[in-house]
């Protein structure tokens, strides 16, 4: 009996432990806060700043995985999205890529 329930214990957190690997769409929606001063959800422009910003909202949570971790590891150059990626965690990304991702499909 008691090994049952170990092995049910071993077992939930095994399966909770995947879940957060995968991102936490409200967890991300915390640390995207500043994300939103120049990513917008809808549309492609937001009040600040003026130049043109991709748009996240709806986009597919492991393309903007990738394109984080380009951006940390200098694969992509643009200077802004350098320091914005450069002190989000692994488990940061998947977070933020999840509430994006969410975002859109309302
Ligand atoms: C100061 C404005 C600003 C902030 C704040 C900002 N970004 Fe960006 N982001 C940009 C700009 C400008 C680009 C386009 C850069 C380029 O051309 O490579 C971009 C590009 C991106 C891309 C690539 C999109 C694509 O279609 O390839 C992702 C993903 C991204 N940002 C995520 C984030 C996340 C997540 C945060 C918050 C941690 C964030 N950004 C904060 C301005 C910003």
């Amino acid at each position: 009996m008691r090994l049952t329930l170990l092995c049910l214990a071993a077992l939930t957190v095994g399966i909770s432990s995947n879940a957060l690997a995968e991102g936490d769409p409200t967890a991300g929606r915390k640390k995207a806060t500043t994300c939103l001063g120049c990513h917008a959800v809808e549309g492609y422009r937001n009040s600040y700043p003026s130049y043109r910003v991709p748009k996240l909202g709806g986009q597919k949570a492991s393309y903007i995985v990738a394109a984080l971790k380009a951006y940390k590891n200098g694969e992509r150059s643009h200077p802004t999205m350098r320091a914005q990626a450069a002190y989000l965690s692994e488990q940061d990304m998947q977070d933020i890529a999840a509430y994006f991702a969410e975002a859109g499909e309302e």
